[in-house]
């Protein structure tokens, strides 16, 4: 009997523990499975991604030779013809206008062939229509050193780019037959002069290109009335990367040639050294937009600007000088004086430019109320160290009209105290991407920007320190300049332990009028504190992704009409429950890409996002979640797409029942294989209100089996996965089943489920039936045989539950629990209480100290607990007793459970036997009895042992 009751305990002990154990293993084993299997499957899809796009690209290149062969057979199909003496079954000469034409207005190849006896000299003539009064002759790539002759008369566009023509196919009057070219395209030839007469004839023709020829700007060049014929009708001409050689002394701009097109408008040009737009340029007063650009463009290098180099362009609105190699130090500062028209200047990529010297530059702008837009990309040298905007350098912009400053890879560090003051009050939009701006006091200014709507301080290419404090010892110039002034708690963006004093006074000013924000990539690290922005802004974007916010604490005050904030890529792992509570008017919140699994897996009550009510699209992809909170998206209600993909999600069980616009949920690459009724159902309510809902599950074990039968069925009802199924899996519930692609939706596998799920309860019910009654039995006999284990177990479990420490008090309040017979009462009141009492034993007897209120059976448990021994006195009343019997098992049980002996017993008269019982007998087989002596005179020493039994544990 004891054994078997040891042996059950320690089964059970022993197999809860190794449960756990196993549950233990296996729970981190699947994490640990699925946090690498995320890993594995995101960096191994990118090879993957790279290998199909490789060979798409293959696939393409595959393609493309077919398409050159095709082309070359159509190349080669006259030549083939004409060995056989059948070439040219169309003749130009015999062409009626709209045949060659489709309906749809394009036309096949045209086939001709300059020279009939030389079919090396047969070309392609691509020709289209582009409208009614557009034709277009396009033939470009061709190996054409003949201007084609045999083309339509009624073309408008010729385009013969990238051939062979040189000075001699350009002879005079080459072009007469086509008196309706608007468009004449010669550029990438091998054009050395242009002779006179050369365009003869076209009087139509808007636009000109010889781009990437050789045609010298020589005297000759300047001297001959080349485009005379074009005067009136030439509006665009492009003659640039013609001069490699911009040095050479010999070369003028010609302005007496070009003179002659009073019409143009716009015009690209070679970059002469040192060389002035002469005074015939005065004639051109439609002449609006010059590029003089170099690198890829053309040929630039000009070095210097003087007072007098543009000084008869006084009609330019776009004066483009980027690549030119200009030197701030040849640079004189009225060299844009004359142009009291301008409206954009480009100076990018002149790295020996200098900041200051377009300061000075822009004196003869000064007063200019007609510039807008300032480009200035790239103006200082490479890795120049301390490039400072200082308010010398911008001492005559405040009284231009400039709208736009594109100041982009700069390597600007910091902004003189007072300099933004120094800005024109028009100013829009600043563009600073990839410069190192740091913080500083200069953000003080920022209200001066009365106008300024965007502002762009991304980074892009290296990394741009924003210090934590300013200035800081990373800030190395040689010699700062005075004024940088400090900024308020020693210039702290945010009031880390360093700063934590007087944070009230860190206000962060805006330009009342800014609008939209972009700090991206730009190595901002930051634990997010609470900063607070003066009110009287607009912000609405802002774009802060890919920096460091670990932590964002806030709450963030002030930004009252924020409606995007873009927080991806930021390794944010933990979000306040304030931070967000004061940007309510947010619409749109991106966190793509951070470390939030663990910190809304804590977030009980939904604070983080409880105040967000105007939210439409919240993106959490990519943050490791792998549980969410019943309310995690609890004030939602206008959300219209909630993207939680590329997580660990198992279950979808935050509510959704609120939102009655939802319109996408993302889920997918996540670990999910069903949804649960409440989703299932508010969605269906949603699409019979007619919103069109769908969900992306891509990537997850779709659980197939008749457990989930009811959602697949659902999935196929409402199709709310929409109609392409690549990426859908089902998962069976078969060990070490491979998961299947789903390519042609679910619909055949519900059909198989509810057939063999329907067959499945049948069988089920059957055998079911007969094993569960089976079960049943056994369990009925199990329990009937380990009754008392059950009991006491149940007992001990729940007191501990409700009354742990008690419990676990060592030393016992009582020597022993006596348990008796109701109709003993007077033995043990009269004769066992005074006796073992008068021998310094505690005792307590059953019904003396039990709490009301309390379960008998509890108090019993307790009573027997907190004694050290349970005495039973054994009388025939005793064994008809239900009470005694319970605590003759209660005790017995504490004594296996706790190892020690704690029954005793007292037999009170002589009692056969075959009436004890097996369980009573068994029982004190193993324990101490004693029996109570009949002769009075044993009495004292029967006390005396009994008290020195109870007391020995
Ligand atoms: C054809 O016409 C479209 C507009 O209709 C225009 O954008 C395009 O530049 C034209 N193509 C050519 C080669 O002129
Ligand atoms: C360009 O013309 C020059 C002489 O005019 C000749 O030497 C050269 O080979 C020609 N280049 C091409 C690509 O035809
Ligand atoms: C300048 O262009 C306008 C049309 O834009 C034209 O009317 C005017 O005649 C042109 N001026 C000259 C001097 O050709
Ligand atoms: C160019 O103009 C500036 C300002 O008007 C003047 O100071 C400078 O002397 C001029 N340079 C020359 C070479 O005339
Ligand atoms: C700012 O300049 C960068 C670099 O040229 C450019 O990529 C970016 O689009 C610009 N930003 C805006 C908003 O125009």
């Amino acid at each position: 009997m004891m054994e078997l009751w040891d042996l059950t305990l320690i089964f059970f002990v022993a197999s809860a523990s190794t449960y756990g154990n196993v549950l233990h293993q296996e729970t981190d084993v699947h994490y640990a499975v699925s946090y690498f299997n995320n890993i594995h499957t995101s960096k191994l899809q990118a090879p993957k991604g790279i290998l199909q796009e490789t060979a798409i690209k293959e696939d393409a290149n595959d393609g493309n030779p077919s398409n050159q062969n095709t082309e070359t057979n159509n190349m080669h199909s006259p030549k083939s013809l004409s060995s056989e003496g059948t070439m040219f079954q169309f003749k130009f000469s015999e062409w009626k206008g709209s045949d060659i034409f489709d309906k749809d207005g394009n036309c096949s190849v045209v086939i001709g062939c300059t020279d009939l006896y030389h079919s090396d000299s047969c070309l392609v003539c691509r020709c289209s229509k582009n409208s009614t009064i557009s034709i277009i002759a396009d033939c470009s790539n061709a190996n054409l050193d003949q201007v084609p002759t045999q083309l339509p008369s009624s073309i408008s566009h010729l385009l013969l780019a990238y051939n062979r023509l040189n000075s001699s196919s350009l002879y005079p009057g080459v072009f007469d037959k086509y008196t309706d070219l608007e468009v004449l395209q010669l550029d990438s030839n091998n054009i050395t002069t242009l002779a006179d007469g050369v365009f003869r004839g076209l009087y139509k023709l808007e636009r000109l290109n010889v781009y990437n020829n050789s045609i010298a700007m020589d005297s000759n060049l300047n001297k001959s009335r080349v485009f005379a014929p074009l005067n009136g009708s030439l509006v665009y001409l492009v003659m640039n990367r013609n001069n490699p050689n911009t040095s050479n002394p010999n070369l003028v701009y010609p302005d007496y040639a070009l003179s002659l097109l009073t019409n143009l408008k716009t015009l690209y040009i070679d970059g002469l050294r040192g060389k002035r737009f002469g005074p015939l340029f005065g004639l051109l007063k439609n002449l609006t937009k010059l590029v003089i650009s170099g690198y890829d463009q053309g040929y630039c290098f000009l070095e210097s600007l003087h007072n007098d180099t543009f000084k008869y362009l006084v009609h330019l609105k776009h004066l483009n000088i980027s690549d030119c190699g200009l030197n701030g130090s040849l640079v004189e500062s009225s060299a844009f004086a004359p142009l009291n028209k301008l409206k954009v200047l480009d100076l990018t990529n002149n790295f020996y430019l200098g900041l200051e010297a377009i300061g000075n530059l822009m004196y003869g702008l000064r007063n200019s109320q007609t510039l807008r837009r300032l480009k200035i990309q790239r103006v200082v040298p490479r890795f120049s160290p301390c490039i400072l905007i200082l308010s010398k350098t911008l001492r005559y912009f405040r009284n231009m009209s400039l709208e736009n400053i594109e100041a982009m890879d700069n390597e600007i560090e910091m902004i003189e105290f007072g300099a933004l003051k120094m800005l024109p009050a028009t100013l829009k939009t600043v563009n600073l991407t990839n410069n190192k701006i740091m913080f500083g006091a200069y953000w003080k200014n920022m209200g001066e920007l009365v106008s300024l709507e965007n502002l762009h301080l991304d980074g892009f290419f290296k990394p741009v320190q924003f210090p934590l404090v300013f200035p800081d010892s990373s800030f190395k110039c040689v010699s700062p300049p005075e004024g940088y002034g400090s900024f308020p708690n020693n210039g702290c963006i945010c009031n880390d332990n360093s700063c934590s004093e007087n944070q009230t006074d860190f206000m962060l000013p805006l330009p009342p009028k800014l609008r939209n924000v972009t700090m991206h990539s730009n190595s901002m690290a930051y634990i997010i504190n609470n900063i607070t922005f003066c009110s009287n802004n607009s912000l609405e974007y802002v774009d802060v992704s890919s920096n460091h916010f670990q932590t964002l604490q806030g709450p963030v005050m002030g930004l009252e009409h924020l409606k995007v904030l873009n927080m991806s890529s930021c390794f944010i792992e933990t979000i306040g429950d304030t931070f967000f509570d004061n940007l309510t008017s947010l619409e749109h919140l991106n966190l793509y890409q951070n470390l939030l699994g663990d910190c809304l897996n804590a977030d009980l009550k939904g604070q983080i996002f409880d105040k967000l009510t105007y939210l439409e699209s919240i993106n959490i992809s990519f943050n490791n979640l792998y549980r969410l909170n019943r309310n995690a998206f609890g004030s939602m209600e206008n959300l219209l797409a909630l993207d939680l993909s590329i997580n660990r999600l198992s279950h979808a069980n935050f509510s959704i029942t609120h939102m009655k616009r939802l319109q996408f949920i993302d889920l997918h690459r996540n670990e999910i294989a069903s949804l649960p009724e409440v989703i299932r159902s508010h969605i269906s309510w949603l699409l019979s209100r007619g919103v069109n809902v769908t969900i992306d599950m891509r990537q997850n074990p779709i659980e197939c089996d008749c457990g989930n039968l009811d959602f697949l069925q659902w999935v196929v009802d409402t199709k709310v996965f929409g109609n392409n199924y690549s990426y859908y899996y089902c998962k069976f519930p078969i060990a070490n089943a491979q998961a299947l692609e789903m390519k042609n939706g679910y619909d055949e596998q519900v059909a198989m489920l509810s057939y063999s799920c329907e067959k499945h309860i049948i069988m089920f019910l059957s055998v079911a039936g007969g094993t569960l009654l089976m079960v049943l039995v056994l369990i009925a006999a199990l329990i009937y045989r380990f009754r008392w284990t059950l009991r006491y177990w149940y007992h001990a479990a729940k007191i501990k539950i409700s009354s742990t420490r008690e419990v676990d008090v060592k030393d016992f309040k009582y020597d022993v629990f006596v348990s008796y017979a109701n109709s003993d009462i007077d033995f043990i009141l009269q004769e066992l209480i005074p006796k073992l009492k008068e021998r310094g034993i505690k005792v307590l007897v059953h019904g003396e100290k039990f709490k009301v209120g309390r379960y008998i059976t509890d108090n019993i448990y307790k009573a027997v607990v907190k004694s050290r021994k349970t005495l039973i006195v054994i009388t025939k009343h005793m064994l008809d007793s239900h009470w005694c019997r319970y605590e003759l098992q209660m005790a017995k049980m504490q004594s296996v459970a706790t190892g020690r002996d704690v029954l005793a017993f007292l037999i009170l008269e002589d009692i056969p036997s075959s009436k004890l019982g097996p369980e009573v007998l068994a029982h004190m087989k193993s324990s101490t009895y004693i029996i109570y002596p009949k002769l009075p005179q044993h009495k004292g020493a029967f006390w005396d042992k009994l008290a020195d039994d109870l007391r020995s544990s």
